[in-house]
């Protein structure tokens, strides 16, 4: 695999390779790779000539300083990782390198950042568009991967695309889960033994809600899932919203064949994990 840790080296290699006429394929990540990443880059290698994966924690994105100092680091682990499943490139840059100078760029999202993570994470949207978009400019992929597991994520991401008129295709990826349910994740790695056991409860009342979702009224379904989640020892919900699946915004009477999706945030210990379910 090749690793390069500088824009200028990245752009050398890419464009012999795109001059060739082969088709780019990039999965950005934060490191601490797990299955969930390892799988959209196996996605990324079925579809395209070479596959791409960036690693950089991105401080702009992180609104609390505790969360990206103790956000997980293990860059040899990461690229033996990414060696076994034949990986072409491993971008892998520092600050210096992304943000030469000050961020000022500020994105127009509308009502899609003001809501669940948005709300609870002030900038971190931005934080998040500004990366992509940069990350975009330098590698030129054709198609970029990006799981359901962040959701809101996806669509803000799809938005910059088209504010900036980006050339890129947005592939949307399943979430991976552990075999008792618990989203993969990586922060997973800094739960407790105690806290892991207890960790399903989340996508248990996701599924619950899912599966009583004609049965009762949306608000209901809410409070019931908040107290169930609450009521195990360690958790506190941040929020949990049922969706539309495009829009995002919260629904308290669903349209018929309207898609919806619930969205949950908890924090169980100190670790704030997130996941969603499509309800129908
Ligand atoms: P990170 O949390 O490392 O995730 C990288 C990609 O892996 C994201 O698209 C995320 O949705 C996907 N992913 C993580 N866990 C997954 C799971 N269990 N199943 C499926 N996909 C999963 O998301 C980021 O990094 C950053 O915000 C980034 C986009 C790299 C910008 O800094």
């Amino acid at each position: 695999m090749k690793i390069f840790n500088t824009i200028a080296d990245s752009k050398v290699f890419l464009q012999k390779e795109k001059l060739s006429g082969r088709s780019i394929g990039f999965v950005p990540t934060m490191g601490a790779l797990h299955k969930g990443h390892l799988l959209l880059l196996q996605q990324s290698q079925s579809e395209n000539d070479i596959t791409i994966c960036s690693i950089y924690v991105n401080p702009i994105q992180f609104n609390n300083k505790e969360d990206l100092l103790k956000y997980p680091r293990n860059l040899q682990d990461d690229i033996a990782k990414l060696e076994s499943i034949g990986c072409d490139v491993l971008f892998a840059p520092d600050d210096n390198e992304m943000y030469p100078s000050e961020v000022t760029k500020i994105y127009d999202f509308g009502k899609l950042d003001k809501v669940m993570e948005g709300e609870f994470r002030p900038g971190h949207f931005n934080g998040v568009a500004v990366v992509v978009k940069l990350l975009f400019d330098i590698l030129e992929p054709h198609k970029a991967y990006f799981g359901l597991k962040d959701y809101q994520q996806l669509a803000i991401v799809k938005k910059m695309v088209e504010i900036e008129g980006l050339d890129v295709e947005i592939i949307p990826c399943e979430i991976i889960r552990e075999s008792d349910g618990l989203a993969m994740s990586s922060r997973n790695r800094r739960l407790t033994e105690k806290e892991r056991l207890v960790a399903t409860a989340i996508f248990q009342n996701l599924k619950m809600l899912r599966s009583d979702f004609s049965k009762l009224k949306i608000e209901d379904l809410k409070l019931r899932a908040i107290d169930n989640i609450n009521m195990v020892e360690g958790f506190t919900v941040e929020y949990l919203e049922i969706v539309d699946a495009e829009s995002l915004m919260p629904v308290i009477d669903s349209q018929k064949g309207q898609k919806l999706v619930a969205c949950v945030a908890a924090f169980l210990g100190k670790v704030r994990l997130i996941d969603n379910l499509a309800l129908n």
